[in-house]
């Protein structure tokens, strides 16, 4: 950490004062005064802010060392003290989930007196190194990485939707634990969700037939996959394994411990976006991102499923979803389970209007299971959530959704002025921000004895 110092010279100086004034001032105000880069600042950054700001990664600046957070310490205390950064919108006072991005209101305020206090450095020597991250990875170096056929142009100016494939072969059947995409016009990408296609060896002769990427406004699939080369010769379709490829900024895919989840890619197959949703960038662009596939040894004997309550799911909401203009309305949903469930993760979903979510199960002898609150609904963080250990819900709990919307004006991204009658989205695949969702979806196992005890965290 030599490079510290060399840079800074005048900081041991404020240093030094610190300590030594230190002595002298009253009791409250001593305490600021330690507050140094090293000791206290340095962990709650890297901890909190690191993963996403670095080269590659959706936010805006890099925070990886003293020199980062000076240069930006203005925004870093106005993006901390208004709780922008870090993005967390689920409330961890209710319930609480496995790479919580958190700051307590004490390590607000210690970022906050440090940075009015003039940012003293400390003890250059003992600044802990940044976190290391694989570039391109959160696992480190993949055993297979599939590409795109043909690179993705994107005009300047509007949001595009596309469904990409990215065929690929491989020398015999594997067993796959993680699929992550890695977006490369990071800042552009919203969201990406993906299935995997596999095809029997005898079925398909070429997986490189048919079109690369299609414009995602179909109605009706069954053409546009055709068209992508995804049935097999004889004009079948092969098996489509859903929501294995998944993304957000922010999102981490998760990586389940023993048995659970993963996946056999078979040696014939493909990853098809379904949907890719890239904003509008200010010019044209190339877009070439790719998926890396991690093996295992392991079979995969648990495949993880999906439920979704509320639209294109299993439950109805009450009453239809609809959000007359200048109203703040909320919207119920509930489901019962049917068998014992081991709950891995949980995905509100809603689009520009939503204002806040809470979702609970009622087991059958009147335990409350909190799974999730958000009290300030914010469009551009919306992360599977993953619980710390699998969580238990029994047969016959009543599981419960809310979601309220705000279409007033107040709504700073309300898409209409003045407001409009905004109705529930119906059959199209593309996001339309003239409509609304409400989603709850979340991915379990089959209960087995000792479930609740299984740790989820990443080892
Ligand atoms: C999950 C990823 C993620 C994490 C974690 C994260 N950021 Fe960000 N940050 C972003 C993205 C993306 C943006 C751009 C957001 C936008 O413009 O809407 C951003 C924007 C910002 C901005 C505003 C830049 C401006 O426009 O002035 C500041 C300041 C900031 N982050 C600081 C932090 C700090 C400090 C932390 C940790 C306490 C942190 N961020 C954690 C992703 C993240």
């Amino acid at each position: 950490m030599k490079k510290f110092s060399s840079f800074f010279p005048f900081l041991f100086t404020a240093t030094f004062f610190c300590s030594c004034g230190s002595e002298t001032k009253t009791p409250e105000k001593k305490d600021d005064s330690f507050v140094t880069f090293s000791t206290d600042i340095a962990p709650l950054i890297y901890k909190n802010c690191s993963p996403c700001h670095r080269p590659g990664q959706a936010g805006p600046f890099d925070l990886l060392s003293y020199n980062d957070v000076k240069k930006n310490a203005n925004r870093i205390k106005f993006a901390t003290t208004t709780h922008f950064m870090p993005p967390w919108p689920a409330d961890p006072s209710y319930s609480n989930f496995i790479g919580e991005r958190v700051l307590t209101q004490n390590e607000i305020d210690l970022i906050k007196n440090w940075i009015e206090n003039k940012m003293p450095v400390g003890d250059s020597t003992k600044i802990p190194s940044p976190p290391e991250f694989y570039n391109g990875s959160f696992f480190g170096k993949p055993d297979l990485v599939v590409r795109m056929q043909e690179i993705v142009k994107l005009k300047s100016g509007r949001d595009n939707f596309f469904m990409i494939k990215f065929p690929y072969e491989i020398a015999q059947d594997t067993f796959v634990c993680a699929i992550e995409f890695v977006p490369h016009k990071r800042k552009l990408i919203h969201h990406v969700n993906g299935h995997t296609i596999s095809f029997d060896d005898n079925k398909k002769k070429n997986v490189y037939e048919g079109k690369n990427i299609l414009p995602d406004m179909q109605e009706n699939f069954v053409p546009s996959f055709k068209e992508m080369g995804l049935a097999n010769d004889d004009g079948t379709f092969p098996l489509m394994t859903p929501n294995t490829v998944y993304y957000l900024p922010g999102f981490t895919p998760p990586q389940y411990p023993g048995d659970v989840g993963g996946y056999v890619l078979k040696k014939k197959g493909a990853f098809l976006l379904k949907n890719i949703h890239y904003g509008p960038s200010p010019e044209d662009v190339n877009d070439s991102s790719y998926i890396n596939i991690f093996f295992t040894d392991k079979k995969p004997k648990r495949p993880i499923k999906e439920i979704q309550l509320g639209t294109f799911g299993v439950s109805v909401i009450e009453p239809a979803l609809e959000i007359p203009a200048n109203q703040i309305k909320t919207f119920h949903t509930q489901w019962k389970v049917p068998v014992d469930i081991s709950l891995l993760s949980v995905n509100p979903h809603m689009h520009l209007l939503g204002k806040n979510f809470l979702a609970y199960a009622i087991s059958p002898n009147g335990d409350t299971i909190k799974l999730i609150r958000i009290n300030k609904w914010d469009f551009r963080w919306q992360y599977y959530y993953t619980f710390p250990s699998m969580k238990k819900i029994p047969a016959g709990s009543i599981m419960h959704a809310y979601a309220t919307y705000d279409n007033t004006k107040e709504n700073l991204l309300n898409p209409f002025s003045p407001p409009q009658l905004i109705k529930e989205r119906k059959g199209t695949e593309s996001m339309r921000t003239t409509e609304e969702m409400f989603q709850f979806i979340f991915t379990y196992v089959p209960y087995k004895a000792g479930d609740e005890n299984v740790s989820l965290e990443r080892k």
